[in-house]
C-alpha cells in the first residue's frame, strides 16, 4: 500500500511504540487516527503531529470498555472516508512468578491484549471489507511464539493473538482485508519496568529502540506480509523452540534462578513468593 493513501487507526498510540509508529507514519503521509487512555498525552501528539503537517484525530478510549469501542468504531466508519489500516499496538505486560499475581492482574491482561482487539477486530471488519484494499495488523511479541519463565500471562495473551491473526488472515484470505502479524522482541518502552529492565541486563537480551518497530511497521504497510519476527538471533530461537521445543526447556531451566531473583519483589517472602 502507498503510506500517503492510508487513513491509519493506531491503538496504543500514547505508549513508547505508538508514539514511534505515529511520528513515522505521519512522517511518510498517512492520515492517522489515533487512540489510547490518556487523553492529555493524546492531545500532545496530536499538537506535534500537526505541527508538522500531518492530519490527525485523536479518540481517547479504554479498549476493555465497549462504550469506548463503540465510539471509536463510530468515528473510524466516517473518517476522512473510512480508514483503510488497523494497527492494534495496545497492550500490557504482567511479570512475576504465576502464582503470585493477582486475579484482576490476569483478568486485565487478558481483557487488555486479547478480548480488546478481537472485540474490535469484530466491529472494523464490515467497514474495512467495503474499503478496496485494507490493512489489519497485530502487535505480537516473541513472547508469543516462545513461551518464557516469569511471563506466562503474558505469553498466553500474545500466543492468544497470533492464533487469532493466523485464523483471520485464512479467513479473509479471498476478500480485500489483509491481515499481518509483527513480533518485536524486547523493546525500551514504559512496559518494561525495574524488574524486567535487570532482567534483561541479565540475561543479555537485545532491547531496540521503538523506532526500530515502526520502521517494521512502515515496511508491512507497503508490502503486508503474513508474520514477522523482529531480531536475529531471536528468530533462531524461535525455529528451535518449534522444532525442538525440549532445548530450549532445558536451556531456560539453567536461568530458573536468575529469572526468578529478579522478577521476585524485593519485599516477596522467597518461599511463598507474596509481596
Ligand atoms: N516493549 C516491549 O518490550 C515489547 C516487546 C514486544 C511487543 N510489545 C508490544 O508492543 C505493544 C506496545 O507496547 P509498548 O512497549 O509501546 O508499551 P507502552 O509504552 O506501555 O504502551 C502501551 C500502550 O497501550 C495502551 N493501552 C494499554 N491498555 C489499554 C487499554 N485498556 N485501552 C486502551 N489502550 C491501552 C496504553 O495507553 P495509555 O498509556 O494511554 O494508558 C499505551 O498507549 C504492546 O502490544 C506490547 O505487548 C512490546
Amino acid at each position: 500500500m502507498n503510506i500517503d493513501k492510508t487513513r491509519v487507526l493506531l491503538t496504543g498510540a500514547t505508549g513508547g511504540i505508538g508514539q514511534a509508529i505515529a511520528e513515522r507514519l505521519a512522517a511518510e503521509g498517512a492520515a492517522l487516527l489515533l487512540t489510547g487512555r490518556r487523553a492529555s498525552e493524546l492531545e500532545r501528539l496530536a499538537r506535534v503531529l500537526r505541527e508538522r503537517g500531518a492530519t490527525i484525530a485523536i479518540v481517547p478510549a479504554d479498549l476493555t470498555v465497549a462504550a469506548d469501542r463503540a465510539e471509536l468504531c463510530a468515528v473510524a466508519a466516517q473518517w476522512q472516508g473510512g480508514v483503510n489500516v488497523v494497527i492494534h499496538n495496545a497492550g500490557l505486560n504482567v511479570s512475576g512468578l504465576f502464582d503470585t499475581l493477582a486475579d484482576a492482574e490476569i483478568d486485565d491482561i487478558v481483557a487488555a491484549n486479547i478480548s480488546a482487539p478481537m472485540q474490535l477486530t469484530r466491529a472494523l471488519l464490515p467497514d474495512l471489507r467495503a474499503q478496496p484494499n485494507a490493512l489489519m495488523l497485530f502487535m505480537g511479541s516473541g513472547f508469543g511464539a516462545l513461551g518464557y519463565p516469569g511471563f506466562a500471562a503474558y505469553s498466553a495473551t500474545k500466543f492468544a493473538l497470533r492464533g487469532f491473526a493466523e485464523a483471520l488472515r485464512r479467513e479473509y484470505a479471498d476478500t480485500t482485508v489483509k491481515v499481518a502479524l509483527l513480533s518485536p522482541r524486547a523493546v525500551d518502552t514504559a512496559l518494561n519496568d525495574d524488574r524486567v529492565r535487570s532482567l534483561q541486563t541479565a540475561m543479555r537480551m537485545k532491547v531496540d529502540p521503538p523506532t526500530r518497530i515502526a520502521d517494521a511497521v512502515v515496511a508491512m504497510i507497503r508490502r503486508p506480509c503474513a508474520e514477522r519476527s523482529i531480531g536475529w538471533p531471536e528468530r533462531f530461537f524461535l525455529r528451535v523452540n518449534r522444532l525442538a521445543p525440549s532445548m530450549v526447556d532445558g536451556s531456560l531451566r539453567k536461568h530458573l534462578p536468575t529469572i526468578r531473583s529478579r522478577l521476585t519483589p524485593a519485599t516477596a517472602d522467597p518461599i511463598r513468593g507474596d509481596s
